[in-house]
Order: structure tokens, then C-alpha cells, then sequence
């Protein structure tokens, strides 16, 4: 993983360049990152604020000899990876919340989109994007993200080194992805629910189907969450926002 890294100092998204490169047959672990995004996105079509110099904004190529339906493994991976690797450069408790925020407390401190291009569904290649929000201040959040996102450096009182970060990532990212392919889903799942502080929580799910309250009893094989709703009924929530209930 890294073998391979483009770093630019602006562009509208990590993604696109690193979709470009996998389309011009780039390697699998190729590595972009920007020191700044002007468009970069988020989850469901939402825009990700990616400011100058202080964040690391970052798309890695993967090729999975996956078909479509295992990708949201992927994106587990990717958060367990990037949880581990960050506790183990900066001194702070870092939890996952269902599918693939990173939170430290109630705040989100890093965000992962895996986009994916695929024929007869297969994975041709799949694009991890990750932001972390690694050195700013609060005064460097606009309003709407000032109550709801946190930095590295904002909770460890000190300035964080990216590279270390990015190189322990790489590292950790490769482990996984090797355990991944030689042992399946499973191992990844265990550690992935040790991080977790969206299970066994009440919480409310905010699906494009509308939302649902309950308990979050376990994570499937396919990265599905299960739910106990309010009425006492299993439901199986494939993609959404989950909403931590006090
Ligand atoms: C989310 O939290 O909704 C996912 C955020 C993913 C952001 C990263 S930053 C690098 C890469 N480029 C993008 O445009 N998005 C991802």
C-alpha cells in the first residue's frame, strides 16, 4: 500500500484523481492526497469540508477480488484500520459508529466513502476515500460542523504528524486487507465490534426509508447492522445514519 503516492496541493476530490489513475491502470494501493479539496464529498452526495493544510484528504485504490455486495467489508476494514493506527500515533480514544464514522466523545473527527467501479458485479477497482481532520483549531470550522466535528489536535492539545499517521494507516490498512484475504470477513468483524460504540446502544437510524429506533444488537457478515426495534422486531439496516440515543 503507497507504493504509489500523487500529492497535489489543490483539487475539486481525492476520488476523482484516484478514479482517473485506476482507470489508467494504477496499481492497487496507489495513494492520493491533497493538501486541499474545493469539492470534496461525503456520504450520501453530501460535501466534506476539506480545508488547506490542515487535514489529511486521501483516496487509496484498492482492487479486491471481491464481487459488489462485499464492499461494505471494505469500509469496515478501512475504519478499523484507520482506529487503530490513529489510537496508536495520537493519545486519545477514538470509538467507530456504525458503518464507518470515527468519533472521539459525540464528535466525528474522520469520515470514510468507499466508491467502487464494477462489470457483471465484479469489483474492478474501489476507491477508499478517508478525511481526517488532523490539525485544525475550532475557529477553522464554519458553523454548521462547529458542534458536531472535532480535530486530532483539538483533542490531544498538541499538533499532530501527518505523515506518521499516514504511514501507520498504510501499515495497519495492509495487515488487515492480507487478514482479510486469507481468513474472510469474520476477524475483521471482531475487531471492528470492539471498537464499536454504536452496539448494544439505543440509538434511531436515519434511513432513506425513513428512521428507526431500537437497540443495535449485532453486525452481520455482509456489514449489515441489526437492530431490535422499538415494537421488539429484528430489522436488518443495510446503509444510514446512526443517532447515538442518551
Ligand atoms: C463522510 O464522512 O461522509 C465520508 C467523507 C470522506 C471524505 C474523504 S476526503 C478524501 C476523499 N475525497 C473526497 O472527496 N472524499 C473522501
Amino acid at each position: 500500500m503507497g507504493k504509489q503516492i500523487k500529492i497535489l496541493d489543490s483539487t475539486p476530490s481525492t476520488q476523482i484523481v484516484a478514479q482517473e489513475l485506476a482507470e489508467q491502470g494504477a496499481p492497487e494501493g496507489t495513494l492520493v492526497i491533497a493538501e486541499e479539496q474545493t469539492s470534496g464529498r461525503g456520504r450520501m452526495g453530501r460535501p466534506f469540508y476539506s480545508p488547506s493544510g490542515k487535514g489529511i484528504w486521501m483516496s487509496l485504490v484498492l482492487k479486491p477480488q471481491t464481487s459488489l455486495q462485499f464492499t461494505p467489508q471494505l469500509t469496515l476494514l478501512a475504519a478499523v484500520a484507520l482506529c487503530r493506527s490513529l489510537q496508536r500515533v495520537v493519545p486519545i480514544s477514538i470509538g467507530i459508529k456504525w458503518p464507518n464514522d470515527l468519533l472521539v466523545g459525540t464528535r466525528k473527527i474522520c469520515g470514510i466513502l468507499l466508491e467502487s467501479s464494477t462489470e457483471d458485479e465484479r469489483v474492478r477497482y474501489a476507491i477508499a476515500g478517508i478525511g481526517i481532520s488532523a490539525n485544525l483549531d475550532v475557529e477553522d470550522y464554519p458553523e454548521y460542523l462547529k458542534d458536531i466535528a472535532t480535530s486530532l489536535k483539538i483533542e490531544s492539545g498538541a499538533k499532530v504528524d501527518r505523515t506518521a499517521i499516514i504511514t501507520e494507516f498504510l501499515a495497519e490498512f495492509e495487515t488487515l486487507y492480507q487478514l482479510y484475504h486469507e481468513q474472510g470477513f469474520a476477524p475483521i468483524r471482531i475487531l471492528w465490534e470492539a471498537l464499536s460504540i454504536s452496539l448494544h446502544r439505543p440509538i434511531t437510524i436515519h434511513t432513506l426509508q425513513g428512521k428507526v429506533t431500537g437497540i443495535a444488537e449485532e453486525l452481520d457478515d455482509s456489514g449489515a447492522l441489526w437492530i431490535t426495534d422499538e415494537f421488539g422486531e429484528k430489522r436488518k439496516i443495510f446503509s444510514g445514519d446512526v443517532e447515538i440515543n442518551r
